[in-house]
């Protein structure tokens, strides 16, 4: 156990308001339903500003030969998830014959499209910027997965990659409760990252240029590890390890019917999963500088937290 002393040499300052002016008030995230033929209007800054955009009931609907996707996993059972990845498209950890697999690789393609395409319409000054990543199928109930705290999704965190460095790149995220019989997909949201970093921050070793560099060398790390990227794994494993900021911090419980697609910036919206199985999720990465307002970012947030910028 750390003494407090020990804490506060290791870990980061906050530093003075810089007009003396107290911060916004602790917020928790809104959702912000977006009516049938609503335009896009102001939904991107809200988006940024840490808003969940709920789209009650947009088509996609599924043929009779693919119903058979939510009423069983076709998974193979080794990762969470079944996804596709690259150009190509293929398909990893699925099971089934393999029509069944070809035809759920189709589903997740089209549900790319879908995404791509409620970008284009709701939040059309991303769509030019926005590149596509993973598209995953995600069968299984969040509630029976036995996994280790850091990777325990029901525990409120932002999101961050640990091999990924994501640097000056938003994670935007479009998921979709395809569950058949009328379960919802359940999460609990958080309080604002403003809030959150203040609590956080100082108990986050400070970053080291030089293991960043190693880690990186070592190919622990695809790229090297920004300071951004560092401060994003510990206060995503601070947070998860924090019984009590779990029990006791803001929150709210919501559910997302099926039929329901959400988008949110994972990596500043506090969530966790609760409960629910069968969801599609389209991961996308947003620069910075493409946001309506870049001071919304993780990023810019954390940087003014310290009152510095934060090492490339
Ligand atoms: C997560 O990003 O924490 C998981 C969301 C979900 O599975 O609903
Ligand atoms: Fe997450």
């Amino acid at each position: 156990m750390r003494t407090l002393a020990s804490r506060r040499q290791l870990g980061y300052r906050i530093a003075p308001l810089r007009h003396g002016r107290p911060g916004p008030h602790t917020m928790i995230s809104p959702i912000r339903t977006v009516a049938p033929g609503e335009s896009a209007g102001s939904l991107a800054r809200e988006l940024e500003a840490g808003a969940v955009l709920l789209f009650p009931d947009l088509p996609f609907p599924f043929s009779d030969f693919e119903k058979r996707f939510t009423e069983r996993p076709f998974a193979d059972g080794k990762a969470k998830n079944v996804n596709i990845r690259g150009e190509a498209a293929e398909l990893r950890g699925a099971a089934g014959t393999p029509e069944e697999q070809e035809a759920l690789r189709q589903i997740l393609i089209r549900y790319r499209a879908f995404a791509r395409d409620l970008i284009g319409t709701y939040l059309p000054d991303y769509a030019d910027r926005v590149s596509l990543a993973g598209t995953s199928y995600r069968p299984f109930d969040v509630d029976r997965r036995k996994l280790s705290w850091r990777r325990d999704d029901t525990r409120l965190h932002v999101d961050a990659f640990p091999s990924n460095p994501i640097g000056e790149k938003r994670i935007l995220r479009v998921f979709r409760n395809i569950n058949p019989s009328g379960e919802p997909r359940r999460w609990r949201v958080g309080e604002d990252f403003g809030s959150m970093a203040e609590k956080f921050l100082p108990r986050v070793p400070r970053y080291s240029a030089l293991s960043a560099h190693v880690l990186a060398a070592l190919r622990i790390t695809k790229a090297r590890r920004s300071e951004y990227d560092h401060l994003m794994l510990h206060l995503h494993d601070a947070l998860k390890q924090d019984e009590t900021y779990q029990a006791s911090a803001p929150q709210a419980d919501v559910a997302f019917r099926p039929g329901a697609t959400w988008v949110t910036f994972s990596d500043l919206v506090m969530h966790g999963a609760m409960g629910g199985r069968y969801m599609l999720e389209q991961t996308a990465y947003l620069p910075v500088a493409a946001q309506a307002d870049p001071a919304l970012s993780p990023q810019r947030i954390l940087a003014a937290k310290l009152g510095r910028p934060l090492h490339a």
